[in-house]
């Protein structure tokens, strides 16, 4: 039987006697676009890492395309995979052409084949500058498309896109995501990290980390509905100083902008408690998002 592309179990990575993961176990399957969430210091970037073979395991197994990552297989890893890392992308100093080129001789692709994949990259995300622009003068988003071309020029089945997003323009991620679905279109698989929660509604599925920990793992529609069931109701004030249910009626009550997301505790007739507020607020009945999830269980449980 096939192994997924992805096959983590029981990862545990260890910085001395700290665990920045612990017990984590996923799969991803060909073709899926991945997301992997969680709060700074999740442990996001360093399951990564591994995954690249860029670090050493603790504990636990991990296969990439049927290699699994022991010593010595390092190089068939770093083959099969695509890496774009949070910290480092492109070299500022150099051109475009510049980045490329040095990729293509790190990888040891034969010239020929490195321009026309290249040139290939290049259509793909519609480029029209020069190829001699220096990075440093790019537009933010511009140059994450290119650095995504570079990880993408040895032509790996699978990438890992370590937020590739981060601190650029709401339109240039827009763009972005819509290349990545057309590689997911592809064939390609996508293992993507954001802590944007309106991107990760694009994932097949999502993993979300907490403190080293995989807490939950699944399609967002599915963890929305297993993290709030019918739903959500949105309070908006009608009045000025409104009041608020006491905290001990609810499971849930964040702050959206100037109204409140709320859900009452189980055992509370809805119906009777909306009737009761209706005179401070406008309450209307919505949808959860993938953001109140995440406030959820990540950041509240
Ligand atoms: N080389 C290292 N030595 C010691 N501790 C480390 C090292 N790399 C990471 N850590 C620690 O491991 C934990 C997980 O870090 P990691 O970078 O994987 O988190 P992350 O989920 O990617 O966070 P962010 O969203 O901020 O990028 C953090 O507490 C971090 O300080
Ligand atoms: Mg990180």
């Amino acid at each position: 039987m096939m192994r997924p592309i992805v096959d983590v179990r029981h990862l545990d990575v260890c910085f001395g006697d700290f665990y920045a993961v612990r017990d984590v176990s996923f799969s991803v399957a060909s073709g899926e676009i991945f997301g992997f969430l969680g709060a700074n210091g999740a442990g996001k970037t360093t399951t990564i890492r591994v995954l690249c073979g860029l670090l050493r395991a603790t504990g636990g197994r991990v296969f990439v395309n049927n290699t699994e990552f022991v010593a010595g297989a390092e190089n068939i890893i770093k083959s099969h995979v695509g890496y774009m890392s949070q910290k480092f992308t492109l070299y500022n100093e150099l051109s475009i052409y510049e980045n490329f080129d040095f990729a293509a001789a790190l990888r040891n692709i034969p010239r020929e084949k490195y321009i026309k994949t290249r040139d290939k990259l290049l259509r793909f995300i519609g480029f029209d500058m020069k190829l001699n622009t220096i990075v440093k003068d790019l537009p933010g988003g511009i140059k994450q498309e290119i650095a995504l071309c570079v990880a993408l020029l040895h032509e790996p089945k699978i990438i890992f896109l370590d937020e590739p997003t981060a601190g650029v323009s709401p339109m240039a991620r827009d763009r972005f995501w819509r290349l990545i679905r057309q590689l997911a279109d592809t064939g390609k698989t996508v293992f993507v990290t954001t802590h944007y929660m309106d991107e990760a509604e694009n994932c097949g599925r999502v993993a979300l980390m907490r403190s080293g920990q995989l807490i939950a793992l699944d399609s967002p529609q599915n963890l929305k509905k297993q993290t709030f069931g019918a739903g959500l109701l949105s309070f908006a004030p009608r009045v000025k100083n409104p009041i608020l249910p006491p905290s001990d009626d609810m499971e849930m009550c964040e702050p959206f902008g100037v109204h409140w997301h709320i859900r009452f505790r189980d055992g509370l007739n809805e119906n009777a408690q909306i009737k009761k507020y209706s005179r401070d607020f406008n309450i209307t009945r919505i949808a959860p998002s993938l953001e109140d999830v995440f406030i959820k269980l990540v950041e509240r449980g």
